[in-house]
């Protein structure tokens, strides 16, 4: 499933039915602050997105709840029409309201009114990857997603979406939600100091499926570990670079989405593929989500 190219260092994985690069870019934090409203630096937001294209990233993660609209249509600006390889993958289930919350929007034709909205905001007749997202702001909750699930999977039999994908969701939810529909990824929060999806890793593995941890980098609450510290200064590196290569190193199925609002961020993001690390320091990053007790992004 996965292959090591002298192009793409961190490999690549299928992702339904396309080969992408385990390195991808997250959209989110193009938006304006609070994910509401157009970006601070609209030019710098087109570029990078095209700097993500140009330096080989081919999955793009995105959601019409973002901004509202505001990533999809930048996304739109500076990539359409989109290149062949390049699979974009959106989220449904909450939309925003006036004082930007996420209110839960998950009935059937909520559900048909925010794929619709999907493809006008990025300008293509079938969304390539759509993820029911579940749960709220505060992680899973457990009930079923039958109902929601169904509703994707009628649409995906339509055309309207050609993979699905289950975010933020329990471990029984998932197997639900495979019950009903292939699932090709699932997005849930994941970084070297939020490790309660460790099994759920392994077993998405052993069958094909995508992992792709949401916050890699601690989100809003950027990692903090003495541990990732020592072992960036002795690699010569920047602790976020590590962050990404630990998680690369975890499974072939974790594919990142980093979010940045910066070329420069990008650029090392982007190169963390290539961060090879020894068994000694892998040994000494798993230990900081064995001993976290600090609340989520904090180790
Ligand atoms: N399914 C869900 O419920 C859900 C929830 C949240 C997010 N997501 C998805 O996951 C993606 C990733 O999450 P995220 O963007 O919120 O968090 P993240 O990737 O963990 O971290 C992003 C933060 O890290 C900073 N950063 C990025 N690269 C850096 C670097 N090289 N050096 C220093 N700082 C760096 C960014 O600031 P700068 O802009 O200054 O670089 C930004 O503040 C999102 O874009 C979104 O697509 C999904």
């Amino acid at each position: 499933m996965t292959t090591t190219t002298p192009t793409h260092p961190g490999g690549t994985w299928t992702l339904g039915d396309r080969a992408v690069p385990r390195v991808g870019y997250g959209a989110m934090q193009l938006a304006g602050p609070g994910v509401m409203g157009p970006p601070r630096d609209p030019d710098e937001a087109v570029a990078v997105l095209r700097e993500a294209v140009a330096l080989g990233v081919t999955h793009l993660d995105t959601s019409a709840a973002y901004g509202p609209q505001v990533t999809n249509r930048l996304i739109r600006e500076a990539l359409h029409p989109y290149p062949d390889q390049l699979l974009v993958a959106t989220k449904v289930g909450a939309r925003r309201d006036a004082a930007g919350g996420w209110p839960t929007a998950r009935r059937p034709e909520e559900l048909r009114a925010q794929v619709l909205e999907n493809l006008e905001s990025l300008g293509v007749d079938a969304l390539d990857l759509v993820y029911l997202r579940m749960g709220d702001a505060t992680g899973p909750h457990e009930g079923s997603l039958a109902e929601a699930f169904e509703t994707l999977a009628g649409l995906r039999q339509q055309g309207l979406v050609r993979h699905l994908g289950v975010s933020n969701v329990t471990a029984g939810q998932v197997a639900e939600a495979r019950a009903i529909a292939p699932v090709v990824a699932v997005q849930n929060m994941f970084h070297l100091a939020h490790r309660g999806d460790d099994d759920l890793v392994d077993r998405l593995a052993d069958d094909g499926i995508a992992f792709v941890p949401f916050f890699p980098l601690g989100g809003f609450t950027p990692l903090q570990s003495e541990t990732l510290s020592k072992v960036a200064a002795a690699a010569g590196t920047t602790p976020t670079a590590v962050a990404l290569a630990w998680l690369l190193h975890r499974s072939p199925n974790v594919l990142v989405i980093p979010g940045t609002s910066s070329r420069a961020h990008l650029r090392e993001n982007v190169a963390a593929a290539g961060l090879h690390l020894s068994a000694e320091q892998l040994a000494d990053l798993d230990a900081i989500g064995r001993r976290s007790t600090l609340p989520p992004g904090r180790a």
